[in-house]
């Protein structure tokens, strides 16, 4: 463990970002067991006491869709049921009545393209931008990034991203079931809640494309009514190809493949409608003018 390189900081509503450094042993990361689990337990979880075996790390069932990560995890502590603390306001980060639910995300080190920035690069760029976002309940972005170090102290290939778990589930699979089970009404009215927090967080982000907004990306719990958007490193870059809704558009058009034409002519209109009638919102205002403070490039 490198200590030195630590770089923390602490949002206006008490969240915290943190870059670290990550002694790895050159072998591929197995955050399950051994070690490397020992010391992200002490590093995720040790402020609220918790040890190695008090908390469970295994990898989810497959997910269908996606799939430019390396390996994800999540990370729990016995009783909590899956998702529960999701993304809160919560000052202990991702921990509520001590349980912890983490998603833990292993994504390239290196950049795809000189002008592609890394998923780390795009998150530490964003948070110098809108430091604010930390904050921010419909983002999951993360508590702690871990830059991966090899003996020697080279620079490792991979980065571990730790974000909160989030609730609810992915808008993909909510159309599927409720398809499934003829709720089409339902979907149309989901729809439209993510159109206006969609207008919502391009007018927070001073127009900034999500980047890759599409239903995967888009988790929604029904208890709660929220809608959070996830895999969210693609915002840093400066320009993209196509617009939010475009990508989300062209989306629809891919499942009408599957659930008939009229679902994408109803799908376009009621995200379109939810656009045009953006909430009122209370979050963000003056902070997100805040200045980042301390660069994190150099952690
Ligand atoms: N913070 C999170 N909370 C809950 N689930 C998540 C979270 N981040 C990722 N996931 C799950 O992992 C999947 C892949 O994560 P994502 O960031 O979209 O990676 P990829 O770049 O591979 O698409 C998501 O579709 C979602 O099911
Ligand atoms: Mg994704």
């Amino acid at each position: 463990m490198t200590a030195a390189a630590k770089t923390t900081t602490t949002g206006q509503g008490g969240s915290r970002f943190e870059v670290e450094e990550f002694a790895t042993n050159g072998v591929i990361f197995d955050p399950t067991q051994g070690r490397v689990k020992a010391e992200l337990t002490a590093r995720l979880c040790g402020s609220s006491g918790l040890q190695e075996q008090d908390v469970i790390i295994e990898s989810p069932p497959s997910l269908f869709g996606g799939g430019q990560n390396h390996g994800l995890w999540n990370l729990r502590s016995p009783g909590s049921a899956g998702s529960t603390s999701a993304v809160s306001s919560s000052k202990e980060a991702g921990a509520r009545g001590g349980q912890l639910n983490f998603v833990l995300k292993l994504v390239k080190s290196k950049r795809k393209g000189s002008s592609i920035l890394t998923e780390a690069e795009g998150f530490i760029s964003l948070f110098e931008k809108h430091p604010a976002i930390v904050d921010d309940p419909h983002l999951a972005f993360p508590l702690k990034i871990l830059k991966f170090m090899e003996p020697g102290g080279m620079r490792g290939e991979q980065d571990l991203i730790v974000m909160r778990e989030v609730t609810g589930q992915r808008l993909s699979d909510l159309i599927a079931h409720k398809h499934n089970a003829n709720q089409t009404p339902q979907i149309m009215q989901i729809l439209e809640e993510i159109g206006s927090l969609l207008r919502e967080f391009h007018t927070r982000y001073g127009n900034k494309q999500h980047g890759d907004f599409q239903p995967s990306n888009i988790m929604y719990d029904e208890t709660t009514r929220r809608g959070v958007f996830i895999d969210i490193s693609g915002m840093a870059q400066e320009t993209s190809k196509e617009t939010d809704m475009e990508r989300f558009c062209g989306s629809l058009s891919l499942l009408s493949g599957f659930y008939g034409p009229q679902f994408f002519i109803n799908g376009k209109r009621h995200i379109e409608k939810g656009y045009a009638r953006r909430r009122h919102t209370t979050h963000g205002g003056a902070t997100y003018a805040a200045s980042a403070g301390r660069s994190l490039r150099s952690a």
